[in-house]
């Protein structure tokens, strides 16, 4: 089995001492950056970038779109985190490599979680451009015998609660949910909501495929965020996650489009405003909700 041995409890420790000397304030909301999206950590005040590079033992985004930093500072009234920038099973880390910056932001001091990611629309009702709130998620490494909590279970993540077998039914709070709901109809903006397909990547899908996460209920698919959401929901976060469909997906065999990674990043880049705006007024109300 792909274990975490590399990550343990004593590393993500040092890890946190090492950002807790080059930052004294505590982030409250941990917000992770899909691909073209890495802006948001632009409407950050008092800003401290601290470079993957400069940190013991983290990883490094390989992958055009990403940047490669944690940016602290203050968004809309609260002290946050922002991965600018983060890992996917297909760069060759596992998916516990991927995911273990989730455990640090929260020893950090986090107790929210933000993820955005970009993905292709399964769902024939949407369309490029859409934002889709992930209300729940199909976790294919996972079922595949690849989750990011095989392995010792480190019973000191128990503080946060950590238990060896844990619930991740309600891994996307529904309150969240409701609330951005909300927030976007202020907005004027028309949110989707689904169900998001993780895959390992790096190809794109085949049709047979598109058609099978279609029929098992998929409504947008990406390379990223389930592993992530995971180990959010074994340490104790509350999660809100959105996706950007920057893409249709391949749906019959007459089609000739294919997905490139060029459009992925043009359409974040086109939609990024609006995303942040909507997380910008959603840690707004989390500010005062606590
Ligand atoms: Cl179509 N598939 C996957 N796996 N990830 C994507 C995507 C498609 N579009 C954006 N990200």
């Amino acid at each position: 089995a792909i274990t975490n041995r590399f990550y343990t409890y004593e590393r993500v420790e040092e890890i946190v001492g090492f950002i807790q000397k080059l930052v004294t304030t505590k982030p409250e909301i941990a917000i992770i950056c899909g691909s073209g999206l890495g802006g948001l950590a632009e409407l950050v005040t008092d800003k401290i970038v601290v470079p993957y590079a400069d940190i013991p033992h983290f990883p490094r985004s390989t992958v055009v779109g990403h940047r490669s930093n944690l940016v602290f500072g203050n968004l809309n009234g609260l002290y946050v985190v922002c991965m600018q920038g983060r890992f996917h099973p297909y760069e060759g880390y596992t998916t516990a490599t991927c995911a273990f910056p989730v455990r640090v932001m929260r020893m950090l001091g986090a107790h929210t979680l933000i993820v955005t990611c970009a993905a292709g629309g399964v769902n024939k009702g949407f369309s490029v451009g859409d934002i889709m709130l992930i209300k729940d998620h199909l976790n294919f490494p996972n079922l595949a015998g690849n989750n990011p909590l095989i392995g010792h279970n480190d019973e000191r993540y128990h503080l946060f609660p950590g238990p060896r077998f844990p619930p991740v039914g309600h891994a996307y709070d529904r309150a969240y949910l409701l609330k951005m709901k909300e927030v976007a109809k202020k907005h004027n903006v028309e949110l989707r909501e689904g169900v998001y397909c993780g895959l390992g990547g790096p190809c794109y899908e085949t049709i047979a495929e598109i058609n099978m996460l279609r029929i098992l209920g998929g409504d947008a698919v990406g390379m990223s965020t389930v592993h992530e959401v995971t180990l959010a929901a074994h340490c104790g976060f509350r999660t809100l996650g959105l996706a950007l469909i920057t893409n249709k997906c391949l749906s019959d065999y007459n089609t000739t489009y294919e997905p490139v990674h060029e459009d992925v990043i043009r359409i974040s880049e086109l939609k990024a405003n609006e995303l942040q705006q909507l997380i910008f007024d959603f840690v707004g109300f989390i500010k005062d909700h606590r």
